[in-house]
């Protein structure tokens, strides 16, 4: 695309991302997380601003500066995020769901710091809210991106996504490679979607952010036109 069309592109639209990891309490000084490093999210958002999008980023806690012009949610667990984007999805166009959202949480967040014992500790959890399957799941979603982690039956697991959660495109992340994924600068997807897929060869995070929202662009005029 040449520099003209690209700068149009998500002009007048407003694109929410969720990024990075969250974390789930299970005492006052401890928690449980995952390796995500948000650079993909973040990419992402740098990416729709450059594309003329209003962006809101709804991120879990990480060690990058957020865009200025992006209106910026911090949040914690799985639940603030949840919130953070359902205040904000009413007027929503574009929703892409970036974050390592941590499955399960404690099942019970202890008031007081867990003293150890000389007895194996047994936590237990339970699921948190699928923030987006309940994206997608509104009366009148906005069209939805996810992403899917997956390292075997990628392409399975990820069309499998698709499908369940009623998404408009899936982004499929093979994460058993070392050479791309979660701390990594560098990426490589398959994007799926209801009747075609293509493939995002490996490039720097800020390249493959440029190229998905050309597609999403276009999938998303598709469906509107
Ligand atoms: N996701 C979400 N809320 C959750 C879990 C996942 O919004 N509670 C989103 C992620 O941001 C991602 C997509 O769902 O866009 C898929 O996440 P992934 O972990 O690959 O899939 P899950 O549905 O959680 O299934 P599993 O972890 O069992 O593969
Ligand atoms: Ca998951």
């Amino acid at each position: 695309l040449d520099s003209q069309t690209s700068s149009q592109l998500l002009a007048g639209k407003k694109v929410i991302i969720t990024a990075g990891p969250t974390r789930e309490h299970i005492d006052p000084v401890r928690y449980m997380s995952n390796h995500s490093s948000g650079k993909m999210g973040y990419a992402i958002a740098e990416a729709a601003l450059k594309l003329g999008a209003e962006v809101c980023l709804v991120s879990g806690p990480v060690n990058l500066n957020a865009p200025t012009q992006a209106s910026l949610h911090k949040v914690n667990t799985a639940e603030e995020m949840l919130s953070a984007v359902m205040a904000e999805v009413q007027d929503c166009d574009i929703f892409i769901g970036c974050a390592a959202v941590a499955d399960y949480k404690p099942t019970q967040a202890v008031d007081h710091k867990i003293k150890k014992s000389n007895i194996e500790l047994t936590l237990t959890f339970v699921r948190n809210p699928d923030i987006l399957a309940s994206v997608a799941a509104l009366p009148k979603p906005p069209f939805t991106v996810g992403f899917a982690a997956e390292t075997q039956n990628v392409a399975q697991y990820a069309k499998d996504k698709l499908a369940r959660k009623k998404l408009d495109l899936i982004a499929a992340n093979d994460v058993s490679r070392s050479d791309i994924g979660f701390n990594s600068d560098e990426n490589a997807l398959t994007l799926y979607w209801a009747d075609g897929e293509q493939p995002l060869a490996k490039a720097n995070k800020q390249q493959i952010a440029l190229q998905l929202l050309e597609a999403v662009a276009q999938r998303f005029n598709q469906k509107h036109s």
